[in-house]
């Protein structure tokens, strides 16, 4: 599953500066898809919505025919927890929703990934969101020269744990980006510290911890896409890209490039400079 050295992409800094146009579209996207959700919406609607903004900036989906992959987005509602297609059924109050997004600019990727409350918020999906949202930052922290993947992983999997005895995902997690969606390394969301490939100035990474109310373990469905926890437990899915840089990380799909959360935890990181 851990890709080898020299199969990593390695990015110049001009190079990242495409990536961040990319990563600034999906955060714009997204934050348009979380603003139009809500109790009635559909998620075709919120694809729909996807697909109009992707035209309008010239930007290229990531995932629409991916292996076949039919939509712009991932829509993952309640027990589904990653790669649900968007489907006409209106969200309800009580729904936990994940949106996962793509786009290409330049032939160059961001990937991100949300998760929202519909309706009346439920203090144990809140207390599941925040906690996997802080285990990404805590993710992102690690992307950094002279870490070693492994540091990423455990980071994320160190918050993960502090909460209320939730599953932890071992089948999916992270990826390198960049001219792909999908590019080696694998970045497990759980794990020792101190193994794994080295991190180095160049590389891109996306973090995307998944975490349940239950069991960590998931099955998918007769789509061929749809993962859903066995036990019908609620799950989250944060993601952010981001990319490892001589000033630290800089979180390409983040408005702030992750300046307010590096700042506050004493992290270096150009976001600041560039913003
Ligand atoms: N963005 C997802 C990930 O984070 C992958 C989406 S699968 C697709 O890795 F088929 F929808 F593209
Ligand atoms: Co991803």
């Amino acid at each position: 599953m851990f890709g080898r050295k020299n199969k990593i992409e390695i990015k110049t800094p001009a190079q990242f500066d495409k990536m961040r146009v990319a990563g600034l579209v999906v955060a714009d996207i997204l934050e348009r898809l979380r603003n139009e959700s809500g109790v009635g919406v559909t998620t075709a609607d919120l694809d729909r919505i996807a697909r109009e903004e992707l035209v309008k900036r010239g930007a290229t989906p990531s995932f629409l025919g991916y292996y076949g992959y039919p939509s712009v987005i991932c829509s993952s509602v309640n027990d589904e927890v990653v790669h649900a297609i968007p489907n006409p059924r209106p969200l309800q109050d009580g729904d936990i929703l994940s949106i996962d997004f793509g786009a290409i600019v330049d032939g160059w990727h961001g990937d991100s990934a949300i998760t929202i409350e519909i309706g009346a918020p439920v203090s144990a999906h809140t207390k599941l969101s925040d906690t996997t949202r802080e285990s990404m930052w805590a993710g992102l922290a690690q992307a950094q020269a002279g870490n070693k993947i492994s540091d990423i992983s455990h980071a994320v999997e160190a918050v993960l744990r502090s909460g209320d005895n939730y599953g932890v995902l071992e089948e999916y997690g992270g990826h390198g980006i960049g001219t792909k969606m999908h590019m080696d390394p694998f970045v497990p969301n759980f794990g020792a510290p101190g193994h794994g490939l080295d991190l180095v100035v160049g590389m891109a990474l996306a973090i995307e911890p998944m975490a349940t109310l239950g069991s960590r373990h998931v099955k998918t469905l007769a789509d061929d896409w749809t993962v859903v926890t066995v036990d019908g437990s609620y799950a989250s899915h944060w993601e952010h890209t981001v990319a490892i840089t001589e000033q630290g990380p800089w979180v390409l799909t983040a408005h702030d490039g992750g300046a307010e959360y590096f700042a506050a935890h004493g992290i270096s990181s150009p976001a600041s400079a560039k913003n």
